[in-house]
């Protein structure tokens, strides 16, 4: 049985799809704070298959302790953490409340359950401002620009020091840019009021909840000035958990970035979406976004290697998919 905490949320809903379909028995542990109940429901739609939902708060150990125990887990899957980056800076409190508390008592549970695999959430925030694109798992991890992102290097940091006295094999799985949505129009990125990342916004001024896209400069120094990131599908995404669980490397803990490897800009996303869903993006330049680097993708040769697992579904798969989901959800 594999944990997944953060079940009902973007990646992990995906993620738990991925992981009932290729035979695995799951149990959620969600509150709900940054998700929707009928996500359980969507997910059963999926996949046809039953699983276990449980609706507390990670942070308090005692409950963790008292609900989970009793259960088989075997592997854990850690996503449930807050994440947005511009809440983080005006409440730090909050983040290392929920971040760093959860994440310490999901290890003391997967320790106390002597589990064979941890998998731990982590983001490409943590190599900062990077050096060179694309960028290896070596790359130096010195410090971060919001305290969102020094939950994650507190993470690594913590799992690193635990991984080397454990048995259990942990993994950091470092994300780019994941946007799209399963294919089935079900689940997918639905942020509550205004979206802070790029791709819920641009599916909104399509579908007309908000007026115009604004785009965060247009003088950085790329062809045509504006950042350029690495999108990866979600559901390519959710596969390389999959993959992350069966492997068993002997690094302690095991790092791997999960990214195409392609860097694409904002405005390429924009004119791209409008062709692959024939629909015009309303947008105006606007000052650059305070944190924002100019150029970030992923070298994921190493998840390739170790773990066979590559993405493999393109920006128009992404963009298409994106829209699908949108239009499913105005409908509901
Ligand atoms: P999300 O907010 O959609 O999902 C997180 C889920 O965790 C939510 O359903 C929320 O209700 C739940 N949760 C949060 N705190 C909890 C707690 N204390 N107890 C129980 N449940 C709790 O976010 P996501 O986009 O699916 O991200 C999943 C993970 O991936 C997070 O750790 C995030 O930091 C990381 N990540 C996300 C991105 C991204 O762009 N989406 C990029 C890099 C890393
Ligand atoms: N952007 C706009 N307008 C918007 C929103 C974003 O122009 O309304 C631009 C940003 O300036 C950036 C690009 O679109 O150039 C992508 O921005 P996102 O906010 O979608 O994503 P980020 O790269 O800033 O950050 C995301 C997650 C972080 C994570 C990081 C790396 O939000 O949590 O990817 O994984 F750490």
């Amino acid at each position: 049985m594999i944990l997944v905490t953060g079940g009902a949320g973007y990646i992990g809903s995906h993620t738990v799809v991925e992981l009932l379909n290729s035979g695995n028995d799951v149990i959620i542990v969600d509150n709900l704070c940054n998700s929707s109940k009928d996500i359980i429901s969507k997910i059963k739609m999926i996949t046809n298959k039953s699983f276990i939902f449980k609706n507390f708060d990670l942070s308090n150990r005692e409950q963790v302790f008292n609900t989970l125990l009793r259960y088989p887990i075997k592997g854990i899957i850690h996503f449930a953490a807050h994440k947005a980056v511009g809440e983080s800076i005006s409440d730090p409190e909050k983040y290392y409340q929920n971040n760093i508390c959860s994440l310490l008592n999901v290890i003391a549970l997967g320790e106390k359950l002597n589990v064979e695999n941890f998998i731990f959430s982590s983001s490409a925030t943590v190599y900062g401002i990077p050096k060179e694109s694309p960028i290896p798992e070596t790359h130096p991890i010195i410090n971060s620009n919001s305290p969102y992102g020094t939950t994650k290097i507190m993470g690594e940091k913590i799992i690193s020091d635990i991984a080397l006295i454990s048995k259990t094999n942990y993994c950091l799985l470092r994300y780019f840019n994941p946007i799209g949505a399963h294919h089935s129009g079900l689940i997918g990125d639905n942020p509550n009021g205004i979206p802070n990342n790029i791709m819920p916004y641009i599916t909104r001024v399509a579908v007309g909840n908000l007026k115009k896209l604004y785009i965060f400069g247009n003088d950085y120094p790329t062809e045509d000035g504006t950042c350029i990131r690495d999108y990866i599908h979600v559901v390519d995404l959710a596969k390389g958990h999959v993959k992350a669980l069966q492997s068993n490397t002997k690094s302690k803990p095991s790092v791997y970035n999960l990214g195409t490897g392609n860097g694409v800009s904002v405005l390429q996303l924009i004119t791209t979406f409008e062709k692959v869903n024939n629909i015009k993006i309303s947008y105006k330049f606007t000052d650059r976004r305070d944190g924002d680097v100019t150029s970030m993708y992923a070298n994921a040769n190493l998840a390739l290697r170790d773990l066979n697992w590559k993405a493999e579904l393109n920006l128009a798969d992404m963009l298409e998919s994106s829209w699908n989901f949108q239009k499913n959800i105005k409908n509901e």
